[in-house]
Order: structure tokens, then sequence, then C-alpha cells
């Protein structure tokens, strides 16, 4: 099925190409701008959308050994992932159960934890291990003083956790089948090359550039972009979408001099993966993932993207990971040179960019902003967050179902 979908879309794309034409949304739409500024509505998305939904909380080769823990706050929430003796991962409130003190922070190796305050122990399944001179505390159930666990996955070498323990919507429903295609990059064998965070302007501003490619022989006509198209057609699975380029060509980049290769000339069979996966791959609310080659090795760019904590704020993590280790001293140099590349075209063009656009959404002079028919993608996404912004608890599993229902059509 992962195969059969990815020729298809790879097919279309390059039908396109050769008619030079694109998928059109039916309309030009309208966004307030009170999308954007309204610290109103900032909170209700935090709450509604990154405190609900299930969220892409770290690639599995951050955490790749039994033991590995990454700590992490996501809008104030205190997570704490760690993986099993079993191989499995498990997320956690990162609150001691005593009174709250976060038991962990950063990334470690740790079979169990001893919280700073205290002294009390949790293993690294959330288990209450060992309270403080017990015989001076009092007594009280150690099974029922474990740590909250979160719904957890991992699918196709990533991780997602629902930040409230009580929900009842299945991260594979939310997901739609697209962890399946994601599938097809392999990343559970990759590696974590490098990482950082960068701070950006609004999530919902940071997230439409990754939406977009109509930006993309403008704004960085600079750095890579002077011969990009600015045409993306997109592919939703619920409201995660992939976003590619309509071209018949493929552009050879394993060897120096790079050459094009007319996909129509291709069989099916014949699709390298890396042309099937090519493109943007967004996973609602807030990842975005491109792969490239630097320095002769695969890698690719996840890009993690939290709300801060006022509306005009945001922030990033970018995670590099690469197929293989880079493991001669040149590889390794071009790798960080592709990944600082990354980083610049990010922060000093579209982060830069975006936090001038927000400044003056911010006077209040306009009403509303436009997304083209062009623009599709950015149409659905802003479609999806105000859907999910206004859904009750109880519609959550219901929308995703039929979501699920639809996709396997
Ligand atoms: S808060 Fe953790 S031991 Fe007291
Ligand atoms: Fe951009």
């Amino acid at each position: 099925m992962t195969q059969h979908k990815l020729i298809e879309m790879t097919r279309s794309l390059v039908a396109h190409g050769e008619a030079d034409t694109m998928e059109y949304a039916d309309e030009v739409v309208r966004i307030p701008v009170s999308s954007y500024t309204d610290p109103q509505l900032f909170e209700r998305e935090k709450k509604q959308i990154f405190k609900r939904l299930p969220l892409m909380v770290a690639p599995s080769c951050e955490l790749p050994e039994p033991g590995d823990y990454k700590a992490m706050d996501i809008c104030g929430v205190p997570l704490l992932l760690t993986r099993q003796k079993d191989g499995t991962v498990a997320a956690f409130l990162n609150m001691c159960t005593h009174r709250g003190n976060p038991i962990a922070e950063g990334i470690g190796n740790a079979s169990r934890f001893l919280c700073g305050y205290h002294g009390w122990t949790f293993k690294n399944n959330g288990e209450l291990l060992g309270v403080a001179s017990p015989q001076d505390f009092g007594k009280i159930d150690k099974a029922a003083h474990c740590l909250t666990r979160f719904p957890c996955y991992e699918s196709a070498g990533l991780i997602w956790a629902t930040l409230d323990p009580k929900s009842k919507l299945d991260i594979a429903d939310y997901l739609c089948g697209y962890d399946e295609l994601l599938s097809a990059f392999g990343f559970e064998n990759w590696h974590l090359f490098s990482q950082r965070t960068l701070p950006g302007p609004n999530w919902k501003t940071a997230y439409d550039g990754y939406l977009d490619f109509y930006h993309l022989p403008v704004l960085h006509k600079d750095t890579f972009g002077a011969d990009f198209y600015n045409r993306a057609n997109y592919f939703a699975f619920g409201p995660h979408q992939r976003l590619s380029t309509p071209t018949k060509f493929a552009v050879k980049v394993q060897s120096d001099d790079d050459q094009q290769i007319d996909l129509t000339q291709i069989a099916d069979e014949d699709l390298s993966y890396e042309v099937l996966v090519q493109g943007v791959w967004t996973i609602f609310p807030h990842i975005s993932i491109a792969s490239f080659y630097g320095g002769g090795l695969r890698g690719a760019m996840i890009s993690q993207l939290f709300p801060g904590s006022e509306v005009g704020e945001s922030f990033t993590t970018q995670y590099y990971v690469m197929e293989q280790e880079p493991d001669d001293e040149a590889k390794i140099k071009a790798a960080h040179e592709q990944f600082d590349f990354l980083e610049i075209v990010v922060r000093d063009e579209d982060y830069k960019t975006g936090k001038r656009q927000h400044e003056a959404l911010q006077s209040g002079m306009m009403e509303h902003v436009l997304f083209g028919r062009n623009e599709k993608g950015g149409q659905v996404f802003h479609q999806w967050v105000d859907k999910l912004v206004n859904a009750s608890d109880d519609d959550l599993q219901g929308i995703f179902r039929r979501e699920m229902a639809e996709a396997a059509e």
C-alpha cells in the first residue's frame, strides 16, 4: 500500500509537470489577522491543540538505547520520554508525585530517577520505587503514586505523545495512515547528527512557511531558492500534508554534477525511494521534514515547532538526522556545513520575515491575509486548526475515525 501510494503521488506530480499544471484550491481564502495576533485564541490553541492532540516529540534515534531518556517542556507541561528495557518508549508527566518537582532534566541514560528535592526514586517505567525515610513519611500506597503516564506511540522512526493522560484519541487513528508513508524514509535506522533550537514568530506564521513553495524563489533567492519552482501540489492525509513540486524531473544529487532524470522514462519499479519521498512532509500541527544530500550522505531536517509564551513567539527544534553516521572528518564537516546553512536560511530568511510580518500584523491595520489557489496547504492547515480548536474532547475520536475510513477507501 505504501509503495503503491508513493508511486501514485509521484506519477501525479510527473503528469502535472509534463502538462505544466498544478492542483489548485477552489478559491482564494481570507484568514482573519486576529488568527495570528489574538492572545486569547493563542491560549486556546495551546490548550486545544498542543495539550490535547498527539505531538511528534522526538525522532526515535534521539533515544536509541534502553534507558535513554529525554525531558522537555511543551507549552508549560514537563514531559519525560524513556526507552524501556523491552525497547518500547513511554511518556510521562515529568513531575515527582511527592510535591511535583521534575525528576529528570535534559537527555541521558538511566534505569531509575532520583528526585532532587527529597529523594524519592522512580523506575524508568514510571513506578515509584522508594519514598525517602519511609518510616517518618507515613504510609502511602506506592502503586497509586507512579508517574502519570501519557499516551505514546512510536512508528516510522518517530515518537508521538499526547499530553492528556485521559485522551481517548488513538494516535494511529490521528495519523490517518500517514506514518506508513513516512516509514519509506526508514528513519528507525537513521542517526541523530545534531540538533538546535531557534526562536521564531507566532507558531502559525512560522508554520505557514513550511507549507509554502510560493515564496522559495523570492525570499530564498540568495541562498537556495533562485532556481526553485514556486509551485507545490499537496497530498492530505487528515490534517497531515506532504507538498512536492509538480515536475517530471528528479535531480540526481548523488554524483558531483547534478544531473536531471526524466521520470517519464523510468518504470514504476525503478523509481528510487529518494524520488518517491521528495518534497516536504508536514505532520500536523507542528512538524516539517525535508530530506537532501549533504557531502555525499543522505540527511533530513526534522523541524519541530512549539508555541512560545507570548502570541508572537515560537521556538523550533531542528533535528538533523542522517541515514549513515558520517565516519570521516570531511563528511562530518560537510554535514555541519549543511546543517549550519539550513539554520541560516530559517533564522535569517524565514523567521526574520515572519517576525517582521507579525509585528506589522500587530498594528491592527489589516483585517485579513490571503491564501491563493496555489497555497492550498496553508488553507488546509488553517481550516484544521479552526476545526480542532473548536472540537469538543468527544468529537476528536469521531473526526479522526472518519478521516481514517476515508483514507482507507
Ligand atoms: S518533590 Fe520529589 S521527593 Fe519531594
Ligand atoms: Fe522558507
